[in-house]
């Protein structure tokens, strides 16, 4: 059995992510981790807290407490959050470890013995009346490009321009406004990307498997020329810079820069699993400790991908060690937010925690797999969620398992029965239920995210279709024996709905497992349907459960309009 590595990009520390965080990488790598689980592999899914840099600094003052608590917290929280949801991580790491310093510790020591890291002066904005340098985020003034007044340090958020703190037009300090700022000369690492431009674009080539446009974005940056990145900053928090085991001269009060570590900690996430649990981790990172059957898989927003394929890379491939590299990097668009942007900043969306306020996570799951933000932009809408979950889930996959569940209850005294054999209908419904299967088994394997799901509907629909045709409540009175085969076959359809729904909707799927007694955790199905059709055998008994998916109304939108706003 092959082994799958799956990660999802690490959200950042500072505070509960909101629907387009979710949509973009956490979710879709938990359903494809649970696929491939289903379907017998190795599978190991890690995911962490971004907790380093500016982003985490600002947003623990802005709460008013110490980063090291503000982080510890915030993990703690979107753990439980991620979990609620059903993201099933193997390990759900923190970058703030030990096990992280350590390795990025690392990188930055081999890569300099490699000659791929050097020392240079850096001119940046001190603040006087702060008595700090102020990187990235700590500044604010206006943009050089586009004229916008809060344009960050690090990034003009109106024009999406890269910017220089020293670029900005008025700047003053995030932390005290104070506008008394001056250039002051200071030093740091800067990894020598440029050197490794060759090997790179020879390495991206070599991956025939990423996504359009994970390829197209990494490919435009090449294309560009890789420049030298500074590596570290002028700040408290974070992995400590250090040669040879010690703090190295001059670096006392600097750490690595944010964008360095975390990657990393991909791989200190897992040393961090394996610490927990007894495994193995190098065997998974390590193409000289048995890494070579691991098949990786990342799932990231498009924001990210230069990140994945160009400067982490560089850190590993140039450190000349035999460290696993990607081999399919999936790249989602934006999930929009009427007509503008979801923003942690401004608190503008849905946020997880206050998701699962108002509905089930599987309603939610469902809804952003199936209009997943990934061969474009994708708008969030409270029509289209309403349509998602009250015409997919409820009236097509709902409808069908709770009435045929209580039909058996009623007209079977809650046993599958035994009479009659297939016919017609039934080869009827083994074929296309069998090419069916073999449609999503193919969606989910190259993770196209809305096919599947639509393959996944397709399914669903023809329990519809079949009982629709069959009629069991009319042939009850004329053919009881017909009646008997129609619910032995849709109660199989039940148990089957539970084993290819689960990696979408898991929660659903187990309540529709335990009430057909089938196997749980899921087994993926072959696509011999008469087989996987004859799971339930006669005398089972089944239970009934409760409404499987409540309906949104129209008072639910008018209340979610009034909280999180949209609408018209
Ligand atoms: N925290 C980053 C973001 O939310 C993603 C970091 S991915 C990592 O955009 F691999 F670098 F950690
Ligand atoms: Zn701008």
């Amino acid at each position: 059995m092959s082994r799958i590595l799956i990660t999802s990009a690490l959200p950042y520390i500072n505070g509960v992510k909101h629907l387009g965080n979710l949509a973009g990488s956490m979710l879709p790598a938990d359903v494809y981790a649970r696929f491939q689980r289903a379907r017998g592999r190795e599978v190991l899914y890690v995911c962490a807290t971004d907790e380093h840099g500016t982003p985490a600094e600002l947003a623990a003052a802005a709460a008013g407490q110490d980063v090291f608590t503000y982080c510890q917290e915030q993990h703690a929280l979107q753990h439980d959050i991620g979990r609620a949801f059903g993201l099933s991580w193997d390990w759900f790491g923190r970058s703030s470890s030990p096990q992280n310093a350590r390795l990025t510790q690392h990188f930055a020591n081999v890569l300099e013995d490699r000659g791929l890291i050097e020392e240079r002066t850096d001119k940046l904005v001190y603040s006087i009346d702060d008595g700090r340098f102020l990187p990235d985020r700590y500044i604010e003034g206006t943009c050089p490009v586009c004229g916008f007044e809060k344009a960050r340090g690090d990034q003009c958020d109106n024009c999406n321009s890269l910017l220089d703190p020293i670029d900005l037009i008025n700047p003053y300090s995030v932390i005290s406004g104070s506008r008394n700022l001056e250039t002051r000369e200071t030093r740091h690492l800067y990894l020598l990307q440029s050197r490794l431009q060759g090997e790179i674009r020879g390495w991206l080539d070599s991956k025939a498997e990423f996504s359009g446009l994970a390829r197209s974005i990494a490919l435009k940056h090449l294309d560009e020329g890789l420049i030298d990145r500074g590596i570290t900053r002028d700040l408290a928090w974070g992995v400590p810079v250090t040669r040879g085991g010690q703090p190295r001269t001059g670096f006392e009060s600097k750490v690595f820069y944010v964008w360095f570590d975390a990657p990393i900690e991909y791989i200190a996430a897992t040393e961090e699993w394996a610490q927990a649990n007894g495994g193995d981790w190098r065997s998974w990172w390590r193409e000289d400790e048995g890494a070579s059957d691991v098949r990786y898989v990342e799932f990231m927003g498009k924001d990210n991908v230069a990140f994945h394929t160009v400067s982490f890379p560089a850190t590993i491939i140039g450190s000349g060690e035999p460290w696993k590299t990607v081999d399919l990097l999936k790249a989602f668009n934006w999930l929009n937010w009427y007509g503008g942007k979801f923003s942690t900043s401004e608190g503008r969306g849905v946020f997880m925690d206050a998701a699962l306020e108002i509905l089930p996570p599987d309603c939610w799951r469902w809804y952003l797999t199936a209009n997943s933000p990934e061969h474009s932009d994708s708008a969030f809408t409270w029509e289209q969620l309403t349509a998602a979950v009250n015409r997919d889930l409820a009236d097509v996959l709902g409808n069908f398992v709770n009435r045929i569940l209580k039909f058996c209850d009623t007209r079977f005294e809650g046993v599958v029965p035994r009479d009659g054999e297939p016919g017609p209908l039934e080869e009827k419904l083994f074929g296309e239920v069998s090419a069916r299967i073999a449609d999503l088994t193919d969606q989910f394997e190259t993770i196209e995210v809305r096919k599947a799901a639509q393959a996944l509907r397709a399914l669903w629909v023809l329990g519809n279709e079949y009982l629709q045709e069959g009629a069991p409540w009319t042939a009850i009175k004329t053919d009881p024996a017909r009646a008997a085969v129609i619910v032995r076959t849709a109660i199989n359809l039940v148990g089957l709905y539970a084993r290819v729904s689960a990696p979408v909707i898991p929660f659903a799927a187990e309540t529709m497992a335990l009430a057909v007694g089938e196997a749980w955790p899921p087994v993926w199905p072959s696509t011999d349907a008469r087989a996987e059709l004859s799971r339930a055998p006669a005398g089972l008994k089944i239970t009934t459960p409760p409404v499987l998916f409540r309906k949104i109304e129209e008072a639910d939108i008018a209340a979610w309009t009034a909280r999180f706003g949209g609408g018209d």
